[in-house]
């Protein structure tokens, strides 16, 4: 079963660029073999990620990422089947995003952003909104 598995976590402050760049190591090496696809987002605290492919594959991938040293308080804000992935052609598209507050792209309205920060926050799930903001953030 296709499913998208959407977590937010903070980085910890032993996860130097350097370390990121081992992230994506990582996941360019181990994500195009098991059609695991997605975007990854980090600020200097924060990590935001989409994961997109087989719902056991997913799970096992993020059993992994879950006891991660690099970030703690791993929080999944949604795991949910999908018909077709939203970001089928990366294996991880990455952004670095604002630091201490998110540095929002211009066309983002007001209710976005509040939208946004309940989500870093956990509190918000809506999956289609999710993903266009996630959207907006890449394009930025
Ligand atoms: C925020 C974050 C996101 C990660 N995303 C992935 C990922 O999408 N794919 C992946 O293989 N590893 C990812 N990792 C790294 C894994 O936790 C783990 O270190 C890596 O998969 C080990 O790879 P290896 O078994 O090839 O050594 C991520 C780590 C962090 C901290």
């Amino acid at each position: 079963m296709l499913a998208q598995l959407l977590y937010v976590s903070n980085r910890n402050s032993n996860c130097t660029q350097e370390e990121i760049d081992n992230i994506l190591a990582a996941c360019k090496k181990n994500n195009p073999p098991l059609y695991i696809t997605g975007v990854l987002l980090y600020s200097e605290r924060k990590f935001i990620q989409l994961v997109e492919g087989d719902f056991n594959t997913l799970m096992t991938l993020y059993d992994k990422i879950k006891i991660d040293h690099r970030h703690s308080e791993v929080m999944m804000i949604s795991c949910s089947p999908i018909k077709e992935k939203s970001f089928p052609s990366w294996h991880m598209a990455t952004k670095k995003i604002g630091a201490e507050t998110i540095d929002y792209s211009t066309d983002m309205t007001e209710q976005d952003k509040a939208f946004f920060d309940e989500m870093l926050l956990g509190n918000e799930s809506d999956g289609k909104r999710v993903i266009k903001l996630l959207k907006t953030f890449l394009e930025s």
